[in-house]
This record gives C-alpha cells, sequence and structure tokens, in this order.
C-alpha cells in the first residue's frame, strides 16, 4: 500500500481532528501505511516521534475534541533548505510520497514549494549517499492533497473553511449571553471578533445576532461613519431597545487603510452619547471548544476525498486542495486557490476593497 502523512499546520481550528481521523481511517481502509506527523512541518523535519504510523485507534475519541491532536505549529527550519532536506529524508526513510497537509494558504504554498524541489532535494540525498539509487527512483513523485482549515472563512475555492461554523457558534453564544447583562444594564456592547482580514465572522455573527453596526474589512466604513453609528444607536435607543451591540472584526479600518478599533468606537460613542458602553474581545475563545456537527462532517468528507485523490495521483498529477462547492467536495488546483487567495490579500492591502470583495466574489 501507498505511505500517506497526515498533518496539521498553522492556526488550529475546530473540525481538524475529524479530517485526520477520516484520513488515517480511509488510508487504512483502502490498505495504505498512514502516518502523524506532530507539530506541522517541525515534526516532518524533526522525524523520530513525530512521525509515527497510526492505526485505526488512534484517531478514536477525537472526533468532538476541538483543535489538534497532532499539534501545529509555524516552522521556521522548514523555511530554509536544510530543513526540507531532512524532512524529505524522514518521509523517504518511511516510504512516505503523499501528503495530506490541514492548513491556511500559507501551509498549502510550503507543501507546493516541497513538492516543486523534491527532485532536487532527493538528488542532493542521493549525492550524499542519504539514500540510495532505488529509492531515488522508487519516491520520485511527491504527491499532495490540502485541506484548508481555519476559522477565517478566506480562501478562494471552498464554500466553508474546517473551523468557520464552529467559530460562528461560539461568537454568537459570546453575543447572546452578553444581550443578557447588557439588556439589564441598558449598555452598548463592542465585540471584537477574529477573521484576520476578512469580514465573515463580523457580519454573519452581526447578521444572526440583530447587531446595530459591523465594522468589517472589506468594506470599511463612509468617513462620516461617526456620525452614522451614532444617529442608528440614538434611532434605536429612541424606539425603545435597551440595549445596542457593535462587531468590530480585528481587521476592520477606514478608507485609507487606518485600524478601527473597538477602544475608538467606544470613545466615539461615550465623548458624543455619554452611553455605558464596555468592549469584549473575544479572541481565542473562537478558536476553541467542540466542533459543530457541520465542521464535524466536513472534516470527514473532506479527509476522505483527500486520500481518494492520492489514490488516484500518478507521476503527473498538481497538487489538489479539496474544497467544498455547493455541498459538494471536490478537487481544485492547489496553486491556483492560493494564487487567488493571495490576489484578494493583495488588494487589500493596496486598499483596493472593491476589487478585493469583486475577487472573493468570483471565487
Ligand atoms: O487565522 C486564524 C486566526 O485565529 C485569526 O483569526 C487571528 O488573527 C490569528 O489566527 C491569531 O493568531 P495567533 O493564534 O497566532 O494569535
Amino acid at each position: 500500500g501507498k505511505g500517506i502523512a497526515v498533518f496539521t499546520s498553522g492556526g488550529d481550528s475546530q473540525g481538524m481532528n475529524a479530517a485526520v481521523r477520516a484520513v488515517v481511517r480511509m488510508g487504512i481502509y483502502l490498505g495504505c501505511k498512514v502516518y502523524f506527523i506532530k507539530e506541522g512541518y517541525q515534526g516532518m523535519v524533526d522525524g523520530g516521534e513525530n512521525m509515527v504510523e497510526a492505526n485505526w485507534s488512534s484517531v478514536s475519541c477525537i472526533i468532538h475534541k476541538g483543535g489538534t491532536i497532532i499539534g501545529s505549529a509555524r516552522c521556521q527550519d522548514f523555511r530554509e533548505r536544510q530543513g526540507r532536506l531532512k524532512a524529505a529524508k524522514n518521509l523517504v526513510d518511511r516510504g512516505i510520497t503523499n501528503l495530506v497537509v490541514i492548513g491556511g494558504d500559507g501551509s498549502l504554498t510550503g507543501a507546493d514549494l516541497f513538492r516543486q524541489e523534491w527532485s532536487s532535494l532527493l538528488d542532493e540525498l542521493l549525492a550524499m549517499k542519504q539514500i540510495n539509487a532505488e529509492q531515488r527512483q522508487k519516491y520520485r513523485s511527491l504527491h499532495i492533497a490540502g485541506m484548508v482549515g481555519s476559522i477565517d472563512n478566506d480562501f478562494c475555492g471552498t464554500d466553508m473553511t474546517i473551523g468557520t461554523d464552529s467559530a460562528l457558534h461560539r461568537i454568537i453564544e459570546a453575543i447572546d449571553a452578553i444581550v443578557c447583562t447588557a439588556y439589564s444594564h441598558q449598555r452598548t456592547f463592542i465585540m471584537e471578533v477574529m477573521g484576520r482580514h476578512c469580514g465573515y465572522l463580523s457580519v454573519v455573527a452581526a447578521l444572526t445576532s440583530e447587531a446595530d453596526f459591523v465594522f468589517c474589512p472589506e468594506s470599511p466604513p463612509p468617513e462620516d461613519w461617526q456620525k452614522r453609528l451614532c444617529d442608528k444607536l440614538e434611532q434605536e435607543r429612541n424606539s425603545g431597545q435597551r440595549l445596542n451591540i457593535i462587531i468590530v472584526s480585528e481587521g476592520a479600518t477606514d478608507r485609507n487603510g487606518q485600524p478601527i478599533t473597538a477602544e475608538q468606537v467606544k470613545k466615539v460613542i461615550v465623548d458624543n452619547l455619554n452611553q455605558d458602553t464596555r468592549v469584549t474581545v473575544l479572541g481565542h475563545v473562537q478558536r476553541g471548544g467542540s466542533p459543530s456537527a457541520f465542521d464535524r462532517i466536513l472534516g470527514c468528507r473532506m479527509g476522505a476525498e483527500a486520500v481518494m485523490a492520492l489514490m488516484e495521483a500518478d507521476d503527473n498529477t498538481e497538487p489538489c486542495v479539496v474544497t467544498l462547492d455547493g455541498n459538494q467536495a471536490i478537487r481544485l488546483p492547489l496553486m491556483e486557490c492560493v494564487k487567488k487567495t493571495k490576489a484578494v490579500a493583495d488588494a487589500m492591502h493596496s486598499k483596493n476593497f472593491e476589487l478585493a470583495v469583486e475577487l472573493r466574489g468570483k471565487s
């Protein structure tokens, strides 16, 4: 059977364990040897106990757990050729030529670069007599299947990334909790949510919690936002509402790209309306807790499809990323999706917000 290794990389997200579980079980079911690579790319570089064979029961009782049981890390060593050389040797030693990577766009890009370099890494290992000619030939192709694990939902090519739905559950639970206390004291609350430069979490959270105002990165508010915000809050209070909820995305800016922070928003409200106002930064709570049913099944489907893709791969197969498209698990060319995702990020950096929204919409 084929040698497959699975690892999680970058920020963790709920549902990664379901994906890991599906890879292990689907792989074993199809007669493969499946390995865990622990602590992301660092485990690939270090080998040893960080690269161990998985069995059917090593993934029992993990589907309900948040985070990733095999650990995740941002790895400096893998950015150096020396590190990648060690990683290649560790893979060849174990007969692994198939990688399932679960992470964000940075982690997926790393896997693609590694694959492009694979031949030259093997040549170097051969020249150093760390592998033999037979191994050089047998393990000549590296195959990659990616899955997107991130709470941000910022990846082009998929309707949802693994973890986003659970993070939304956390956010909504938190807002519902805050609403009770806000109601009692007739307060205004500003909730800061994650998402980097993607406003998905903030906008969906705002829509589903009856928030009064939302600041999201892709759609910076008009220049007179302070007045509009205050008018809106006043209008709601005048119509009998006892509280106000405002959602601020951590990546929110004005039209010039200057950050709009929860504290700034608070100051505007206190100075102009004298409302009793509090800020709640949800932080990593959003990335924790158990995965929703949606993220569990998403992880399962993506994981099984990733293994299928690897089973069908030959020497000429390009790396793919398994995504969700209209409730279908599909395979897309990995680098095309990464490129599109980068184009959105570039548009955001150059403050071309309309283009960013257009590019995101197209994907
Ligand atoms: O990408 C996921 C994410 O949770 C972002 O929403 C957030 O900006 C970032 O990671 C936080 O990173 P760290 O866990 O390194 O603090």
